[in-house]
């Protein structure tokens, strides 16, 4: 799912449900990854440890030596040299998508729930504009959990902003635009999407970046997004 969101340079390995858990929930870690879960809760165990298969797996398509995935700064993955990537989990799925560092500057994938957000928190994270665009689109197309993916969105955006930049970027710091796109039947909703940065974005390439795109998909209960950042 999420690899459809992203080109095709990118590596993207996911776990769905309990057929996730059966292949990557067993998968070994090393004495560096155990060290950080001595007080994780079962769950937090689980996800950290399909997660990390899913990225030793992409590790592996890329030809790169399998490692451990530490957390670094603020929790930002810290991959090995010349590779650059993100992951993402929520109940019943996980993945991670890993790129050369030569092929795109940044990238960041979330999945979420496809449900409504809870009380409050669209309202917590949301530009008047992008209320406004919300209002719109979930009469339009009521099919979506429009205020889910608009979260979704914003968390992609920060995973792939973060790495560039090493600073923290505000929820009403990037305004979100998603568009719908036809898609052929059984294939769920899908579109895609562009972040406006209203503060100033990194230097990629020599230049400023103004804004992120990304795409987004719903299927199988979930919403995900993904934000690729390239160097031209
Ligand atoms: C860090 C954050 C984006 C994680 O998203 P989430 O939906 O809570 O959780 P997910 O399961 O999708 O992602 C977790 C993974 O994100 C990655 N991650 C954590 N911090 C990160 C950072 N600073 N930069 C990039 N990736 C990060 C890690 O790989 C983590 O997995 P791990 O803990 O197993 O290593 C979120 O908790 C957060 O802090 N958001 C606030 C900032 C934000 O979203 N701003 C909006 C800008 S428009």
């Amino acid at each position: 799912m999420i690899g459809e969101l992203l080109p095709g340079s990118v590596v993207a390995v996911e776990a769905f449900g309990e057929e996730g858990e059966r292949e990557f929930g067993d998968a070994p870690l090393y004495p560096q990854e155990e060290a950080l879960l001595t007080q994780a809760v079962d769950k937090r165990r689980r996800e950290f440890t399909v997660v990390r298969a899913c990225a030793r797996r992409a590790m592996d398509k890329l030809g790169v030596p399998p490692q451990p995935v530490l957390p670094g700064e603020r929790g930002a993955p810290q991959w090995p040299d010349g590779v650059t990537g993100s992951m993402t989990h929520c109940e019943g799925y996980g993945a991670a998508a890993l790129v050369r560092a030569d092929d795109l500057a940044s990238l960041g994938i979330d999945a979420e729930p496809h449900a409504p957000l809870p009380e409050g928190v669209l309202a917590a994270v949301a530009l008047p504009a992008e209320t406004a665009r919300h209002a719109r689109l979930a009469v339009e197309r009521p099919d979506v959990h429009w205020d889910r993916l608009l979260f979704s969105a914003k968390e992609s955006v920060y995973k792939a902003w973060f790495p560039l930049t090493r600073a923290w970027l505000d929820f009403s710091e990037a305004d979100i635009d998603l568009t719908p796109v036809a898609a052929g039947p059984g294939t769920g909703p899908q579109g895609t999407f562009r972040a406006r940065l209203l503060v100033p974005g990194p230097m990629v390439g020599g230049r400023r970046v103004g804004h992120f795109d990304g795409r987004w998909i719903v299927r199988r209960g979930l919403v995900a997004t993904a934000v690729t950042v390239r160097h031209g």
